[in-house]
């Protein structure tokens, strides 16, 4: 395999209010991340912004302030809170960057010297929210608003040149779209002939925008500026060494709703431009409010800072994680989030972490104890601990993360076991070495585990392998070091009431 990992998320529109459909896809993002940085992958993270376009021009006009200004004051809402989450992201990419302009003008100029860009006058039915032409059949679904018919001459892309040599990629790269659900839903869609794609703006209509380096009247449509974002951070046209280490990206992580965009004109404007296609787009489900969708209008939208506020932020990207099964919707409710807390983090994990460092203070002048000769029960929980980072290391390459989560929740439940089981808190006053082993044992796998989950909830994982003296965050069994003497700490998941 490949020694680089490069993973992005959708590029968020700067007038958004950050929600937790911005946060999930960057806390999944992160969490795959530091999870390949942990094993020792050259890893590469993007996030960013999407700052071109008819409503970010919209706002400013109404703001009375010039859109770069407006981009400018909206962008740190994101920053923060990506501070606040903790997300390690290694670039933010912003559309209106010198950067990325040039890029896409690199990039249409190329599309264009290979005979795939072509005028037209075009009439049709344009939905003003949705800043592009739709079909007849799309304006009578009802989904799309400020729809008038409009009459122009505009610059295409030749979409439908690239429609066979597509559908034999998907078909002959299974990974490519995922989960499978997807892949046959755009696999459906392709059986439809496709239509070429309007790619400009007439700057009369909307001036916000990357001018066309071939029509000096024209901006380029904002989803085919948005998408080459994706090249534009790792160096293309720029630095081709960089841009050959990491492109074809690892995943493009997206929701459901943006699969055309990233399945269809993506992959066909690289098709064009001769650049590899991306390894995976990966598509995940929404976070409903119970059972509706979250919506502004319906007033039931989540904010990722209340629940931060109140929870901290671990146990937020550990509820986000753990709940949703990947490529399926999923219902957020605050008794589901109070349920998994209280039963996951204060009772399996927090409890075995204090258990530990309780006993081991009391008895041992806080220093860890000597293993000595492991038994069969020992050996058994060494055994598991041991199995328990490639199990792992499947999943997460299956994108089931919920599982890989949960595989380690049962390994914490079976160590608080072996702690019942073995009662070292009785043992410690016949035999005190034997309960040292126990005590050292379930140290050990205590520091696994946080080890194993340190990708999901960075922060208070560090704060246990500290109080743990774990100068090592090895997944070889029997890096606890004796004698090392364990600090105190603050309670993990103090229990919610
Ligand atoms: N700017 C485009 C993306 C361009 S990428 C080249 C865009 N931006 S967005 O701000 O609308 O992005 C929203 C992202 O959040 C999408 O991936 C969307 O699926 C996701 N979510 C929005 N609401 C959501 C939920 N309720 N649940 C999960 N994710 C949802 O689209």
């Amino acid at each position: 395999m490949k020694n680089y990992f490069y993973i992005t998320t959708p590029i968020y529109y700067v007038n958004d209010k950050p929600h937790i459909g911005h946060a999930y896809t960057t806390i999944l993002a992160d969490v795959l991340a530091r999870y390949n940085r942990n094993i020792g992958r050259k890893t590469f993270f993007l996030t960013g912004l999407d700052e071109h376009g008819q409503k970010v021009q919209q706002a400013a006009e109404e703001n009375g302030i010039d859109p770069k200004k407006h981009c400018d004051q909206m962008a740190p809402r994101f920053n923060e809170l990506w501070k606040k989450l903790h997300i390690s992201n290694d670039d933010f990419i912003r559309t209106t960057e010198e950067r990325h302009q040039k890029v896409v003008k690199e990039f249409l100029q190329i599309v264009m010297d290979n005979g795939d860009i072509y005028e037209a006058e075009y009439e049709g039915l344009y939905s003003v929210s949705e800043e592009r032409f739709i079909t007849e059949k799309e304006a009578e679904s009802g989904e799309f608003r400020d729809i008038k018919k409009l009459k122009e001459k505009n610059y295409f892309f030749k979409m439908s040149k690239y429609q066979q040599d597509l559908i034999e990629h998907i078909e002959s790269n299974p990974n490519f779209i995922q989960p499978e659900h997807r892949k046959n839903e755009i696999l459906g869609f392709l059986r439809q002939p496709l239509n070429d794609l309007c790619i400009s703006r007439p700057k009369s209509r909307l001036s916000w925008g990357i001018e066309l380096p071939f029509d000096s009247d024209y901006v380029t449509y904002v989803w085919f500026d948005a998408l080459i974002n994706y090249i534009t951070a790792v160096g293309f046209k720029e630095d081709k060494d960089q841009f050959d280490s990491w492109w074809p990206v690892s995943y493009h992580l997206i929701g459901k709703d943006i699969l055309t965009t990233h399945a269809v004109y993506w992959p066909t404007m690289l098709l064009s431009a001769g650049i590899q296609l991306p390894q995976s787009i990966f598509a995940h489900g929404w976070w409903l409010m119970g059972e509706s969708k979250m919506s502004k209008s319906l007033g039931n939208v989540i904010n990722p800072m209340d629940l931060i506020d109140d929870y901290g932020v671990d146990p937020v990207r550990y509820y986000l994680m753990r709940e949703m099964v990947l490529g399926h919707d999923s219902s957020f409710t605050m008794e589901s989030f109070i349920q998994r807390y209280n039963s996951d983090l204060a009772n399996d994990f927090g409890n075995l972490l204090s258990r530990v460092s309780t006993l081991i203070k009391k008895n041992y002048d806080a220093r860890i104890p000597e293993p000595g000769d492991y038994l069969e029960s020992d050996i058994q929980i060494k055994m598991k601990g041991e199995s328990l980072s490639s199990q792992i290391e499947i999943l997460i390459a299956d994108m089931r993360l919920n599982e890989a989560i949960e595989e380690i929740m049962q390994y914490i439940r079976t160590v608080n076991k072996y702690m019942e089981d073995n009662a070292p808190w009785k043992l410690v006053k016949e035999d005190k070495i034997a309960a040292g082993r126990v005590l050292y044992i379930a140290g050990e796998a205590l520091r696994l585990s946080a080890v194993l989950l340190s990708p999901v909830m960075p922060h208070r994982t560090s704060i246990l392998l500290d109080a743990l003296s774990a100068r090592d965050t090895d997944i070889s069994w029997g890096k606890l070091i004796p004698g090392d003497i364990l600090k105190d700490h603050e309670p993990l998941f103090p229990r919610i009431k």
